[in-house]
């Protein structure tokens, strides 16, 4: 879809269609009132015959309205005026692009974007609002052999400034928010992407196809040699059980000031977990193919940042493998040494992520002066008991960090809860054996997972998310693309603050 920033009014917009709101109680918004006086109130009329009364979800089409340009008008239902906050945007704007795309219209005027909730700006209502066209327009065809037609016919969408100063504004919002849907198109065609297509060797050729697309991106690939001589042992470990080699991706972007540190995220690429020895039921064992979405929302994150051309310094880093049952496989009980030296008992095959992790950050340590450093992982069932769907689980050595990464969270909307990372949960992992066990009990199974990871990241402004509620959903079923959105507001947070400097 072609998207656009104008400034005009709706009356005179030439188009398949004038997309304005209206709140509960028949009360129009401004783009509404505007077109009520050029109709002779055609749009009261129609609401108080009772077709319309501006609940949320709710939306009305008007044909052939005199004095209006446009083909059709849709209302689109708002809730209550002082109710409307992020969410009713939200909805309002989905409700909206799903309506238009049942109509004949090919393109559209949107006056959504006007209407700005409370200590939100412009930017913040045109970037969620094409981030929303964007993604509701997402469809994953790649293995249909015939894929169905997108619905409806509209590929060009307008969004409505109120007056031309604020055009600029309104398109650097607009750019923005297509480079980060573009990283998060990414992300869910990796993420939803079966293991049989998607391994971790796969997972590379998108790390080097990322370079090869992106000049500013520098891509190196680790094979299991390689990762041998550096001694990730834990990482191999998991890999030893399975026929597809691990990789290691790293990827640099470095556009940013020579002496600044660099961001460096992180992500779990577990292509397909099993279990391994400890195996899975059978139930929905096919949803762990998205094992592997923290590492798709780093290359997700990395295609955004190149595609927008910010001036910072990012590293993204995937450690992949599967996990698989296997006369090679671990055994619960074996015994691994980690790069750091750690030794860990690996009580549960299917504690693998953090096996995986663990060697990653040591990696950084030795490889990256990090500004700090943020991995993402779908980690745990348990942060699913915790938290559900909503908020991804979040952990931190830093508050500052934990505090921005809330805030960010808070802004995309792609939220966070912060969970404690107490020494009192650190006995859970204690093995009478080696230094650390790999999985620490039935209780606070999200946390204690944190903390072992944070055994290796002692030395690190480190932050650590659990994604396993929120990277994928069940109706319909597919990858969400969490937390891109989260991480491109807090990278681009951090380009604003460097400006205003
Ligand atoms: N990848 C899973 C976590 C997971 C489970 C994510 C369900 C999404 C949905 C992870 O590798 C795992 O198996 N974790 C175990 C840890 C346990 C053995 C301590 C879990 O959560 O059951
Ligand atoms: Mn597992
Ligand atoms: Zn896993």
């Amino acid at each position: 879809m072609e998207y656009f920033v104008k400034s005009g009014a709706p009356s005179k917009q030439r188009s398949g269609c004038v997309v304005v709101g209206v709140y509960e109680r028949r009360k129009l918004s401004e783009a509404a009132q505007a077109l009520d006086g050029a109709t002779g109130g055609a749009i009261t009329q129609a609401m108080r015959r009772g077709d319309m009364d501006g609940r949320r979800d709710d939306t009305l089409l008007l044909h052939g309205l005199d004095g209006v340009l446009a083909d059709r008008v849709l209302l689109v239902g708002l809730g209550r005026e002082r109710d409307f906050d992020d969410k009713a945007f939200v909805r309002a704007n989905g409700a909206a692009i799903k309506a238009l795309r049942k109509t004949g219209a090919t393109d559209a005027v949107s006056y959504l974007t006007h209407l700005v909730p409370r200590k939100r700006d412009l930017s913040w209502s045109v970037m969620r609002a094409a981030m929303i066209a964007e993604s509701t327009a997402y469809r994953f065809t790649q293995c249909k052999s015939k894929p169905e037609p997108q619905e409806g016919r509209l590929t060009r969408l307008t969004f409505d400034v109120a007056s031309r100063s604020h055009l600029p504004e309104g398109e650097e919002a607009l750019r923005r928010a297509l480079g980060i849907a573009q990283g998060m198109m990414l992300t869910r065609d990796l993420s939803n992407l079966p293991g049989n297509r998607c391994t971790p060797t796969y997972l590379a050729d998108t790390g080097r196809k990322l370079a090869s697309d992106y000049p500013a991106i520098k891509t190196k690939v680790l094979d299991e040699k390689k990762m041998e001589s550096l001694g990730m042992g834990a990482l191999l470990s998991v890999s030893r059980g399975s026929r597809e080699p691990a990789t290691f991706t790293v990827m640099e972007y470095m556009k940013g000031p020579k002496k600044a540190k660099p961001v460096v995220l992180v992500g779990k690429g577990l292509t397909f977990d099993s279990g391994g020895i400890s195996i899975k039921p059978a139930a929905a064992m096919d949803e762990m193919k998205y094992d592997m979405c923290g590492g798709a929302a780093v290359f997700g994150a990395m295609k955004a940042v190149a595609e927008l051309g910010l001036p910072i310094n990012v590293v993204g880093i995937v450690p992949a493998s599967e996990n698989m049952p296997d006369g090679q496989a671990n055994k619960p009980g074996d015994i691994v040494t980690s790069m750091s030296g750690q030794t860990i008992e690996v009580l549960n095959t299917d504690a693998e992520g953090r096996l995986l992790l663990c060697d990653a950050l040591t990696y950084v340590e030795q490889n990256y002066d990090a500004d700090c450093v943020i991995d993402m992982a779908t980690l745990t069932g348990a942060v699913i008991i915790a938290l559900g769907k909503h908020a991804s689980g979040l952990y931190a050595n830093q508050p500052t960090l934990a505090k921005a990464l809330t805030a960010a969270g808070e802004l995309s909307g792609d939220r966070v809860w912060e969970l404690p990372l107490w020494e009192d949960y650190e006995s859970a992992l204690k093995s009478p054996f080696a230094d650390v066990a790999n999985v620490g009990g039935r209780e606070a199974g999200s946390v204690t997972a944190a903390v072992f990871l944070h055994r290796f990241a002692k030395k690190l402004r480190w932050a650590h998310l659990d994604i396993a509620g929120s990277a994928w959903e069940q109706n319909p079923k597919g990858a969400t693309a969490r937390p891109v959105p989260l991480l491109m507001q807090f990278l681009l947070q951090r380009v604003d603050n460097s400006k205003q400097k």
